[in-house]
This record gives structure tokens, sequence and C-alpha cells, in this order.
């Protein structure tokens, strides 16, 4: 392609070098930040002149950015997850979404399982205790947790990322639930003794519940106060999906009052601002948003992200095209 006709295409902040360098191969490219976001007036006022954006999961790509956006092809979305995007105003206009699924499934079921480990034995909230000078000597009933090995684990929401967790959990042989649209294949079921229940059903079982489904309007809040309600007392919460599933203010009430035992969260509904009174309880863990934040992964995405756009504005290689 001569150089006129490069497609132009703007990062909105900067990305790993695995991404960029194939882009500036096809593409002109002209890219954000590295230390900071786009805002929202510089996105709207840069936006327009280019065939595709590779945005963040922090960009709002609505129906007002789209509109101002005459020439746009293609967004590629620098995350599995689309909820940042219109994607019925999107397919509408005839642009193109794209997104970075499987290159992240691992490092997010590992976090996943992170989070339920610091909560389930309490290694933060004994952390900041040891450096407040709390902890005085070992003894019989200090600081005890919940034994994970044998527990039940609910999963809600069966797709990569879900089963990359029930995976995990073979290892500590636990009783697996889960809920999701569509069952595993019956070997799979079989062979890791899942079982597929009603979510109401599995809250009232599971010791530990981890939520994997997408966010979505019909998500939201998937677990506000009658949920909270039904599990067990003794239960946790895991959420490294998204904060809308969860109603944050619910669930502050449901640590608070020992409705459930402790939260393990890497999401919250309003990133970065998190619902009032979370961060002064013990039980619950609070990660700021780091699923998919390691070098390796980081550096798949923006190669995948990448080759969406040169996929879908050149017509080399493939794209992953999310479905509607
Ligand atoms: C995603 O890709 O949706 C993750 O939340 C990014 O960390």
């Amino acid at each position: 392609m001569s150089r006129s006709h490069r497609p132009r295409v703007l990062v909105t902040r900067e990305i790993p070098d695995e991404g960029l360098q194939l882009l500036q191969k096809h593409c002109d490219v002209s890219v954000g930040a590295r230390n900071r976001g786009m805002d929202r007036d510089e996105l709207l006022s840069r936006a327009p002149d280019y065939d595709g954006i590779l945005s963040m999961l922090t960009d709002a790509m609505d129906a007002p950015l789209m509109e101002r956006c005459p020439s746009l092809k293609v967004i590629s979305n620098y995350a599995v997850g689309v909820d940042n995007v219109d994607l019925k105003e999107a397919q509408r206009r005839g642009i193109a979404v794209t997104h970075t699924p499987d290159v992240l499934t691992d490092a997010t079921a590992d976090l996943a399982w992170a989070l339920l480990m610091d909560i389930a034995r309490r290694v933060t909230e004994g952390d900041r205790l040891n450096r407040a000078g709390g902890w005085k000597t070992w003894s019989p009933f200090f600081h005890l947790g919940r034994e994970v090995t044998g527990a039940t684990l609910g999963i809600v929401g069966m797709g990569r990322i879900g089963q990359a967790v029930a995976k995990r959990a073979r290892g500590f042989d636990m009783r697996l639930l889960y809920h999701s649209r569509s069952p595993l294949p019956a070997e799979r079921e079989q062979e890791w003794g899942a079982e597929r229940l009603p979510l109401e059903d599995l809250l009232q079982e599971a010791d530990f519940v981890s939520l994997h489904a997408p966010y979505t309007p019909k998500t939201h809040h998937l677990i506000g106060k009658r949920e909270l309600q039904l599990m067990k007392r003794d239960a946790y919460l895991i959420n490294t999906s998204r904060g809308g599933l969860v109603d944050e203010g619910a669930l502050v009430e449901a640590l608070r009052s020992g409705e459930i035992a402790g939260a393990g969260l890497d999401v919250y509904e309003r990133e970065p601002e998190m619902a009032e009174g979370l961060a002064q309880l013990e039980n619950v863990v609070l990660a700021p948003h780091l699923g998919s934040a390691t070098r390796e992964t980081r550096g798949r995405m923006a190669r995948v992200a990448a080759e969406n756009l040169v996929a879908e504005l050149v017509g080399v290689g493939r794209s992953r095209r999310v479905r509607l």
C-alpha cells in the first residue's frame, strides 16, 4: 500500500511495542500518552480524522463519538470486555468492533485465584496487621481463615475465563458448580465433576462464588441484595469480570452485616472509585483492575489489538470481531 493510502489509526494510550510496531508497518499511527488516558474532550476532537481507533476499556466509544467519525471503520478494543463500546450503534453504522479474547484468559483466571486465596486465608489483612505491629505471637486461634481445599466453588459464566478458573480448582479437589447459558460438553462436565445449576441454587450451595459473565444490560446487578442474602454466611464473592455485575452498595451492606464472609474484588462499578465504606472493611481484598496485568499478557493483547486493525483495514491476517 502506498504511503498516501495507508489507513490512519489512533491509539488512545501507549501500548506495548508488540502491537505498535505491527501497526506502524501497515498504518499511519498516532499514539496517546503513556502515563495518562486520553480525556473525553481530546478523544472527541482527535477521533474524527481516523479510519481505526485502538481504544482502552476506559474510553467511552459511544454514539456521540461515532457520530463525529465519518471515516471510522473499526474500533479495536484493548480488552476482551466491550461494555465501553455501544455495539448496536457500531453495527448500525457498519463499524467493526474487535477485542482481545484468549490471550488474557490465564492471567485473569490466575488473579481470580489470587483474590480467592487471599481473602480465604486473610493474607492482605494479615499484612496490614503485621505492618501495624499487631502480631504478638503465634497462637492456636490467631487470624484463622477458611480452608480452600475440598470447598465448593460456584462459577457464574462458564466461558473461556470461567473454564480456566475451573481447571485450576481441580488442583484443590473442589466440588464444582456452575451457572451458564450453555452447558459444558458432557465429557468435560464428567471430567471435572461439574454440575450446572440455576443461579439461586448455586448461590445457596457455594463456599466461593466467582463471577465470569460479560457485563451487559441483562447482567447489570446480577448479584444484588437478594442474591447476597441467598449466599451462605460463611461464603465469599470473587469478581474479576466487571464491577456492574454486582450492586456495590448492597455488597458493602452484606460485608458489613456479616451476611457473607468476605469478597475479593478486582473491578468496581465506577472505576477508579469504590462504593462508600468498601475500603474501610477488613473482610474484602481490593485489587485495582489487574486481571490482565502481566507483562506477557499486555504484550499479547497489544499484538492482537494491532492484528485486528490490520486485518480490518488492510485485509492482512485475521480479526477477532465481537459477535453480537
Ligand atoms: C478485559 O480485557 O476486559 C480486562 O478487564 C482487561 O484487564
